[in-house]
């Protein structure tokens, strides 16, 4: 068969990767892809909010069978265009991709069904945020409903934060339209979980839980980013959790997307919070997170596309989604200056005996040489029965990998290694 992956960056990568390993395909093709992901798929050069391409390239070259990985084309309805001239799809149709599209639409959602979250206001204009703001309890949370990079949230320790966050969404439009309503929010404390899960809008298969690591220096310090390495399983999700999270948040939200006429078909990701109170859903995303993707997949021991088959065909209740039992973590190979301003250019060298494992996000190639490209530039996991060998493997390979202006965290997995020997 002859499959289309949309997107370019690291989680792509590792789709792609895991796809190879299905007899199945024949072709995969990678929309635009990019330098590193070129070794694994023919790359084309057309851009992931290019619809109206995407739809044209999957007519001229007749493909059997689209993964649409990014928020972007899911929100803009890239599924829906695909249905349309009868591709079958992996992902969510628009009117689902909204439970990410709009926090306004996911935090009512979640309010009308009982599901477990923070607490929270909507604003349609800065004069009722600013109001708000002058009695509401210090820290509180403001986010812009629409998608913003994983930007669009401060955490604002002081009133002054917040008020300026507000400014700047609402009225300064950092955000551009995304900001035009804003969602204010308790403070949540706990440890986070990532919880991806496979569902064909009845059965709801969990994948291995892991753990981000979204600031951009150790100790979780400096900027918030993309992020910058995960770790899976996460030690915090224990099976109790996982049961009381099935019950209480992922099987309601399903129900809750078919009730209101948005069945939601492809990869759910719950941001968790294990708050005092229980697990609180801090935000829900429509696809497979990055990086998490780098960590959840190698560990996948079922055949991905079979799975992503029966995803679309509504029978994901017959098929096996298996994970192995070992460890792995994924280190981020960003470039310096990242989440900020970075240089981009210098030649990236991966021994030939680790590139199994390594997931190019941004880079692209000149000359047959491979240049960094974007300010993550690749990831690097190692899979091992513990988790602090998963760690060591990793680093030995980020290690061996030579890249100009190069930067990456040493602490990746090191809280989940504690939370693992303090039980
Ligand atoms: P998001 O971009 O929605 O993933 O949010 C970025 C980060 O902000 C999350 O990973 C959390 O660490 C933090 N965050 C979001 N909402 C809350 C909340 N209500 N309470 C505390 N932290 C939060
Ligand atoms: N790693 C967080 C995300 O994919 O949104």
């Amino acid at each position: 068969m002859r499959i289309m992956v949309v997107g370019g960056g690291g989680r792509e990568h590792a789709i792609i990767k895991k796809l190879k390993e299905s007899k199945k395909i024949t072709e995969i093709y990678a929309l635009p892809g990019n330098g590193g992901i070129s070794a694994d798929a023919i790359c084309v050069n057309i851009g992931a909010k290019d619809i109206a391409g995407i739809v044209d390239f999957a007519k001229n070259n007749k493909i059997d069978y689209a993964v649409v990985a990014p928020d972007d084309p899911l929100v803009l309805g890239c599924v829906d265009a695909l249905n349309e001239i009868g591709v079958p799809c992996f992902g969510p149709t628009k009117a689902a991709a909204i439970i990410e599209g709009s926090k306004v639409f996911s935090k009512n959602l979640m309010k009308k069904y009982g599901i477990p979250t923070a607490g929270y206001d909507v604003f349609s204009n800065a004069e009722d945020a600013l109001k708000f703001l002058e009695n509401a309890p210090i820290p509180t949370v403001i986010k812009a409903d629409g998608l913003a990079l994983g930007k669009g949230v401060v955490i604002a320790f002081t009133k002054k934060e917040a008020v300026d966050a507000v400014k700047s969404i609402m009225e300064d439009k950092k955000f551009g339209d995304s900001g035009n309503n804003i969602v204010i929010e308790e403070f949540l404390t706990g440890p986070e979980v990532s919880v991806l899960a496979f569902t064909d809008g009845k059965t709801v298969k969990p994948m291995i839980s892991s753990m981000d690591h979204k600031r951009a220096l150790d100790f979780d310090k400096g900027l918030n980013t993309g992020g910058m390495g995960t770790i899976a399983p996460n030690p915090y999700y224990t099976d109790d959790i996982a049961s009381e999270c099935m019950e209480k948040i992922f099987l309601p939200t399903i129900d809750a997307m078919n009730k209101e006429g948005r069945q939601f078909k492809g990869c759910l990701y719950f941001g968790l919070m294990l708050t005092p109170n229980g697990p609180k859903v801090i935000e829900y995303n429509c696809r497979f997170g990055d990086p998490e993707t780098q960590v959840v997949l190698p560990l996948l021991e079922s055949d991905l596309f079979e799975i992503m088959q029966s995803v679309t065909n509504g029978t994901l209740v017959d098929c096996e989604v298996k994970f192995s039992k070992k460890s792995a973590c994924c280190v981020i190979m960003a470039s310096k200056g990242y989440p900020e301003k970075y240089e981009n250019g210098f030649e990236i060298v991966i021994p030939n005996e680790i590139a199994d494992s390594v997931y190019v996000a941004g880079a692209k190639k000149n000359d047959g040489k491979l240049l960094s490209a974007g300010g993550r530039v690749l990831g690097v996991t190692a899979v091992a029965g513990a988790l602090k060998d998963a760690i060591d493997a990793s680093y030995a390979k980020v290690k061996a990998i030579k890249f100009d202006n190069a930067f990456y965290r040493n602490d990746i997995g090191q809280r989940a290694l504690k939370a693992t020997e303090d039980r």
